[in-house]
Order: structure tokens, then sequence, then C-alpha cells
């Protein structure tokens, strides 16, 4: 006869059985030693965690091959885009500007447009332009000028201006000269007062000394006026209708032109002018010079040979091309760290012991190497492509490498966003697009800085791209000039380079803040609940007990309603738990689909935080030292993360890591746990390329790295074949002896066998704990007895005896040759009378064999599931008559239900009291 649970004792000969010898290695645990002792004993240091990130995200990086080679060569694809669009004639970015010499009329004004983007004037040019000069003697003379009255800040500041421009008349090559640089200028004549300007001689006059224009400076008010002196002679000798709109327009052009020069600081900004080629020639009007005298002044461009030009709006485009080169480094590494995060193995890093600190910095290091590999080739083909030449190549490379990690960083920001990968990509795409808004923005309010406050411009300069785009954008716009570009030309040139290190630290620092904030947020706003003393008393008795009380967490959910609407419902995932599972025990959590399991594990782990109540694990808050439990955590979720491209022993060394472990203690480690679970010769496969047992095996040894003092197993088994179901039980027994586990499982049998106490779940509350024996005996159906019938069975004398033997009995079947019958609970001691009989009348009776069994978990299940299925209806007795089964009040506790009120371990699960059989059961018939 059989007797108890059908299930074999795990032998000590079974597959894999012949590993390594049990030997953990990891923390100490000795009973003494404080939490934060044993905290302190099992954290990586901050340097030890960084290296094994390190590995992980260098091998990560090496592996995706695809993603790595497309961050670094989408400089070239863009830059070698540029260079074809500058090579295309798409865009009139080659004009023929040659105005034909002869054609070209006296007394021009002549301007230089915009200037050539990457090729400097060249030698035909010059000449070309020095043609063209001395074909106009009248505009090559200097222009004569006079200002009035001399001495003051102002009236130094135009000669100075006027200088300039006079010089630009005269040289083919860009004038580089600021202020003060004692430019030779032998054009303007200061006087002393207005009047001896008026007074003196027009050149029209043949007078040496004669001026063309004289300038009236108000120093007083900070401004000036232009009087041409042949007006002011036609003015004094023949009256005001002499004054012709050309003459009016003529000054207009110089004086702009003035403050222009004044107004950019001495730049020679009449240069670039604001005129887009080709540029037709303007006839300004006739000038009337003297009695008889007429003059036809034009405004035209300076002539030159083809040439490569770039318009204003082209440099906008190049610079956000250029912003656009590093646009892989920025969405890269978000999405990724989005389905680290979507998969669960950013948390389950976490619950390893990862420090945030390690995390941040190892990504940061890790991205930033890809960066300088992208940059370098960069700002290699900006230069060989001749995008840039003159600028040192030490600022484009600066400002490059910034900005890649500045960019990298905000990436990294963004990912807070979502935690979806498919939806932070459409936010980044989105995001990338405002940045280019504002980029535009910001250099359209700097065109007239004065309008527009330098705050703002700085605040926006906050958003990585912006000050780059603006770098680039003076970059380009000094490159035309065929000028090298130095942040001493510009002040937000300065402040940009500034501002890109300081959005460096700025993102990151956000995002160990966020990181942060939300668990303070929510520990700030939680209600605080008073803690039960005996409770805590309990909680922090040392070891790695699990006390839980009143833990509540709901989630908000969005479902259609009858009109197709969706509509938001509140789901009470777990409601007022309270549990108490004993040190180095095996806790069992049992129930239906939905119950609220795995929502409880994510409480007892801190990766969830509870609306209501508390849970003190190992001695630690789950909430308010999360920290450190997390240190001391083993976590198997239910669902595997692991990284598809690392091999099983990468991720053994990777969660070792984690917890401590030198490489030779992570070697040691995993030969013994891949060994136990018979992954050893899975050692070198990649997690993609395993069968989904595999992973869930490789899963359940990343959770036990470390030995752990708690470990938390959702569903370990799931998939598993039989043979590797008993190998894992055999880990999980061997274990207990210096962790305590919490498990969740569907299988009545692994309960069973491993439980040293069970509780059934069910919405999102333990309906009834204890030991798998209390269980049996409070809600099961007692014992079944199964009689095979031999052809003379005499079913009347049978039962006779049994009735006479036990009161109750009922016959659950009576089938072909044979017989089951239900004992009630209670009347154990009866039973050796009843088999002695059997025994001894085996022949009368026509028995062929018999057995005995206790109902199996199953059946409490069962019972409990249809109980809760018909709400407030009470469970059926079990078939004692003597002890009605109790359901567990919410306040009670496994512990206090066990008649204890220390954290002591329930009694196993396997005897069972019949004819002195004891746990193996006893043979019969
Ligand atoms: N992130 C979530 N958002 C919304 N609802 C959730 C979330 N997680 C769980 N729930 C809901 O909470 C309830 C409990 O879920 P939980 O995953 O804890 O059940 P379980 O007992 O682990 O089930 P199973 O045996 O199927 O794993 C379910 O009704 C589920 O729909
Ligand atoms: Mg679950």
């Amino acid at each position: 006869m059989q007797v108890g649970s059908d299930i074999e004792p795990i032998s000590n000969n079974m597959p894999g059985s012949s590993v390594v010898p049990f030997q953990n290695i990891g923390r100490p645990q000795s009973p003494e030693s404080s939490p934060e002792e044993l905290a302190m004993g099992v954290s990586a240091s901050f340097w030890v965690q960084m290296r094994f990130l390190l590995t992980k995200q260098f091998k990560l990086k090496m592996r995706n091959k695809l993603l790595t080679a497309a961050e670094i060569l989408m400089p070239v694809y863009i830059i070698l885009f540029l260079l074809l669009i500058r090579r295309l004639d798409v865009i009139p970015f080659k004009v023929i500007v040659t105005p034909a010499a002869e054609a070209a009329p006296r007394h021009s004004v002549f301007l230089t447009p915009e200037p050539l983007f990457t090729k400097v004037l060249s030698e035909s040019d010059i000449q070309l332009q020095k043609d063209t000069i001395s074909k106009y003697k009248y505009d090559t003379d200097p222009i004569r000028y006079g200002v009035a009255p001399k001495g003051g800040v102002l009236a130094s500041r135009v000669a100075d201006a006027l200088c300039l421009m006079d010089q630009q008349r005269f040289t083919t090559t860009k004038v580089n000269a600021t202020f003060g640089d004692g430019i030779p200028c032998f054009g303007v004549k200061m006087f002393v007062q207005a009047s001896e300007l008026y007074a003196s001689k027009g050149r029209f006059d043949n007078i040496k000394s004669g001026l063309d224009f004289g300038v009236i400076v108000d120093e007083a008010n900070n401004n000036f006026t232009l009087v041409h002196h042949e007006f002011a002679l036609m003015n004094a000798s023949n009256g005001e209708e002499q004054e012709s709109a050309a003459v009016q327009n003529k000054l207009v052009l110089y004086q702009s032109m003035i403050t222009a020069i004044i107004s950019s600081k001495g730049q020679a900004s009449i240069l670039e002018g604001p005129i887009v080629p080709p540029m037709p020639t303007i006839p300004l009007g006739t000038l009337k010079v003297g009695e008889t005298q007429m003059l036809t002044p034009y405004l035209r461009e300076f002539p030159t040979s083809e040439r490569t030009v770039i318009v204003n709006f082209l440099k906008y485009i190049f610079a956000v091309q250029f912003i656009q080169v590093l646009v892989l480094n920025y969405i890269g590494p978000m999405i990724r760290m989005a389905q680290e995060k979507e998969k669960g193995i950013k948390r389950a890093l976490l619950l390893k012991g990862m420090s945030p600190g390690a995390y941040w910095a190892t990504w940061l290091i890790s991205e930033t190497t890809t960066i300088l590999i992208s940059t370098c080739v960069a700002v290699g083909m900006l230069y060989a492509c001749q995008h840039f030449l003159y600028t040192e190549v030490g600022w484009v490379f600066l400002a490059f490498l910034l900005f890649g990690i500045a960019y990298c960083c905000l990436g990294f920001l963004l990912s807070f966003l979502a935690d979806k990968a498919h939806t932070l990509s459409m936010f980044a795409a989105l995001f990338n697009l405002l940045t280019i808004v504002a980029f535009i923005l910001v250099q359209l309010l700097m065109i007239n800085p004065g309008n527009v406050s330098r705050g703002a411009i700085l605040f926006l300069f906050l958003i990585a791209p912006v000050p780059f785009g603006h770098i680039m954008y003076e970059m380009i716009s000094t490159e035309v000039l065929s000028k090298g570009w130095t942040p001493g030309m510009s002040e937000y040139g300065q402040l940009a380079y500034g501002f890109l290190a300081i959005d460096i630290v700025f993102y990151m620092s956000l995002c160990i803040i966020i990181e942060n904030f939300m668990d303070v947020f929510r520990d700030f706003t939680k209600k605080k609940e008073e803690r039960d003393l005996t409770d805590m008393a309990l909680a922090t008795s040392g070891g790695g007990g699990i006390v839980v009380r009143g833990l509540k967490k709901k989630f908000v959910v969005t479902e259609k309603n009858e009109w197709g609407m969706m509509k938001k419902k509140i789901v009470q995932a777990v409601n007022g738990l309270d549990l108490t599972v004993a040190d180095k025990t095996i806790f069992c959590l049992l129930g239906h689909n939905g119950a609220g399991k795995t929502t409880t594990m994510s409480l007892i782990t801190g990766a969830l935080y509870p609306d209501e109540g508390w849970a003190m694990v190992g001695g630690f808050d789950v909430v308010k030292q999360r920290s450190q439990l997390r240190k001391s955590l083993g976590v198997c979720p239910q669902f595997d993360v692991l990284y598809s491209e690392l091999t099983c022993w990468e991720h053994m060394h990777l969660y070792g890591g984690m917890q401590g472990l030198t490489p030779d203690e992570c070697d040691q480690e995993a030969n013994r746990l891949l060994g136990e679970l018979d992954l050893l010769v899975k050692k070198e496969q990649k997690a993609s390329d395993m069968s989904g047992g595999q992973q869930r095996r490789l899963s359940l040894a990343v959770s036990l790295i470390g030995n752990p003092k708690v470990i938390l197993l959702d569903e370990p088994t799931t998939g598993l074949d039989p043979a590797n179901r008993r190998r894992v039980w055999k880990v999980l027994q061997q274990q207990k002896r210096t962790s305590t586990i919490i498990m969740t499982t569907h299988s009545m049998e692994e309960a069973d066998l491993l439980a040293d106490s069970i509780g059934v779940m069910s919405r999102g509350q333990i309906q009834a704990v204890g030991s798998t024996l209390e269980l049996k005996k409070r809600f099961g159906t007692g014992y079944l007895l199964h009689i095979l019938k031999s052809i003379s069975f005499k079913e009347e004398e049978v039962l006779n005896a049994v009735h006479s033997a036990i009161s109750g009995v009922t016959v659950s079947s009576n089938v072909s040759g044979e017989m089951a019958l239900s004992l009630p609970l209670g009347q154990e001691e009866n039973f050796p009378l009843l088999f002695d009989e059997f025994d001894a009348k085996k022949e009368i009776f026509g028995l062929q064999t018999y057995s005995l069994s206790m109902s199996t978990l199953e059946e409490v299940f069962l019972r409990l599931a249809e109980h809760e299925n018909n709400e407030g209806a009470e469970v059926p007795a079990a078939a004692t008559g003597s002890s009605p089964p109790i359901l567990v009040e919410q306040s009670k506790a496994a512990g206090q239900d066990d008649n204890s009120n220390t954290l002591t371990p329930s009694a196993p699960s396997v005897a069972v009291p019949v004819n002195g059989g004891g746990g193996g059961g006893v043979g019969g018939g």
C-alpha cells in the first residue's frame, strides 16, 4: 500500500546530482551579523560594478555590429551628401558673376556680395577685380572724406569706418583689420568745426584737397549725418533745387555702410553685404556736380569670375545637417536603454544590487567611446570634403565631441519619457525636430541681438543642438569669408562651447535626480502607517525572514465599456496582504491567474511601490531601505530578463559582479550553478540561441549567484521538463540551508514537495496559509481508499467491515474492477484495525490490492477556488466532523497560524499517520 504523497522523494542519484558539491560563495551569513553588516559584505564596490557593467556594454556593442557601425558611419553618409549637393548644380550654388567690364557704368559703388563658401578668391578673380578697378579711374581714387567736429569718440570711429570702406575699395582680398590697427588711410580729413567742413572745396573743383563727402558728427546724441560735399557747395551757390534723389540715395547708402561697420565692432562686415548674387546693377539716379557735370552713380556687385557661393539660408541647412551627423549617437543609446528597461533587465540588475551611479556612468563611458570615433570620422570627413578649410581642427573636434556627448546624454534623459522602445523612438524623432526649430529660432533672434534678452538665448542653449548649431553657423559664416573661426571672434560662440559642457552635467544630473525622485516623492506623500510593535520586533529580529502587513497595490487599467468607449478601471491587485515567512524556509505562494502573486513579489522586492502597508525583508524595509535590501536579494522574475546577445557565462559574471563577487568567484559559482542546473554544456551559448527551458534555468542560476539572503522566484519551473524540474527542486532544497525562499508556482506537486509553508492567494489576499499537511487537513476531503477487486470480490462484506471500523465512509466510485471509498479525517487511529482485517481476510473479501492516499493539494486548491467563486459561502468542512475549516483571517499571518510568534519553520508536509508507516508510506496487499 502506498500512503501519502505520490511524489518520490528527490534522490541523490538523479541526473545532474554528480556536480560540484554545494558550497555557496558570497556574503557571510552569520546570524550575528546585523542587516547593515550583511549588506556591506555583499555590496560590490562602485568600481567593481563599473568593471562588470562596462564589460557588458562593450560586449553588446561588439555584437550589435550593425548598429555600432551605423552610429560611426552616419557622419560619412551626411557629409558626402552635403558634398554632393555642393557639386551638383541643383541649387544655384554656382553663380557666374562677371559683369562685362565695358558695360559697367562709371561712378559705381561696389559692394562685395557674399563671398565664397569654401573657395578663396582665385588669382584670376583678383586680377579681374584689379582690371575692373583700373577701368574706372574715378572709383579707384581714394574718395576724400571730411569729418567734423574732430576729437570725439564717435568722430574717430566714423573716421576708422571710412578708412575701412576706402581700403575695401582698394583691395581685392578681404579686410581683416579691426579698429586701431593703424590702417593706412589718407582719405579722411578731420575738421575742428562743421563750418570748416562746409567751407572746404569739393574735388570737382580740381583742387587736390577737395572732399567728396562730409560727415557731421553729433557726439552728444551718438549720431552722425553724411553730407555730399558737392551738395554743400551747390547749396551754398545755387540753391536747394539742385538737390537730387540720387544724392540722397547715395548718402543713405554710405551712411548705412558706415553704421554697419561701426556696429559690427570693427569687423569689416561690409564685405558680406546684404545682397544675394547675382545682384543687378542698381542706378542711384543722376547726380549733378557743379554747374554742368552729370554723374550717374551705380550700386553694383564687385565683379569676380565664376565661383561657388552659399546663400544665407544654406548656412542654416548646413548647420542643421551637421547637427544630424551625430543623430544616431542620440537615438541609438536612448532606444537601447529603453529596451533594457522594457525587458526588465535594468530592474533585474538593480535588484541584484547594481548601483544606479555605476549604471549611468558605464552608459556614459561606453557611449563616449563610440562618439569619439564618430567625431574623428566626422571631422576628418569635413576637412577631406573641404567643408571646412581655415578653422583650426581642434575647435571643430572639440565642438563635435562635446556635442556628441551632450546629445547622447539628452537621449538618456528622454529615455525616461516612455517605457516602450517604439514609443520612445517617436518621441526622439519629434524632439529632434523641435531642437532644430529651437536652433533656427535662436539664430533668427541673434540677427538683431539687441531686441532679445540674453537670458532667453542662454536658456535655449540648454538644448544641446542649439549651441552646437550656433557654433557650426558661426564657423560656416567665417569660413565663407576665407577665414578660420576662433572663439575670440564671438561671445556667443564661446558661450556655446561652455554650454555644451554644462549641458552634459545638466542632463546627467537630471537623470540621477529623476531616477531617485519618484521614490523620494512617493515616500514623502505616502501616509505614515502605524506599525505593530510585535510585528516590528519580528521583522527586525535578524536573519532573512519576511514580514508583510496590510500590503495594498492597485493598478489603473483602461478597458472598453459596452458602448465601445475606453474607460478607466481600478484593479486591486494586492488587497491588504499579511504574510510571515520564517528564515531559511521555502514559502510557496499558490493562486489562480491574476491572483496577485507577481504583484506581491514585485512589492516585496521593492520593484513596485505599495499604496498602503509595509514589508520588511531580511530586516530591511522594502521602501525605505530599498538599496540595502537589493544587495541581499536574488530574484527570478516570471518572464526571463536576459540579454539576448550575452552568453550564459557572461550573464553569470555580470550578475555575480553586481553581488560583489570577484571574476574568480564568478567562475566558481557559475560552474557550480550551471552544473547543478545542467547548463554547463551551454555556457558559451548566447541567450537568444537557447531554448525556453534553458533560458528559464539560466534566469534561476542568475538569481542564485552570490548566495543571496532572500530569494524570490516567480514560477521558476514553468516550461521545464520533469528531469530539470527535479534538478531545480534539488538546488532549491540545498539553497534553503542559507536563504529564505518565496516562490510562486502552479504546480501543486512542486509546492507539496518543496514548501515548508504554503499560502493560497486569491483576489489579492492570502485565503489560507499553513503547511501542506495542515492545509490538507483543513481543506482537504480526507483520505481515499482504493481497492482493486479480484473475481471473488464481496462488496457487501467489504463495506460492512469498513463501516464497522470507520464512520462516515462514502463510496466515491465503483466501476468494474476498482472501488474508491472516501474516509473522513479524524479517525486515523482506526485505520490499522481495518487494514489488519483486510490483510487477514484478503481471500474471503476478494481483494487484489488496496492503497490509501490523502487528498491532494490540488483538491485543496480547487476547494478554495470554489469557495472564492461562491464568495461568502463557507468552505465545506473537511470530512472530519470535528474540526471545521478555517480560512486565514487577514490579521493572522502564517507564523501565528503555525502557533508561533517567532520565525521558525513549519512542519514538513510529507508525514502521513497511517499504519505507523510515517512519511514514506506503507505498502499493502
Ligand atoms: N502593470 C500592471 N498594470 C495594470 N494591471 C496589472 C499590472 N500588473 C498586474 N496587473 C493586474 O493585477 C492583477 C494581478 O496580477 P499578477 O500579475 O500579480 O497576477 P499573478 O497572480 O501573478 O497571475 P499569473 O499566475 O497569471 O502570473 C491582474 O488582474 C492584472 O491584470
Ligand atoms: Mg504571475
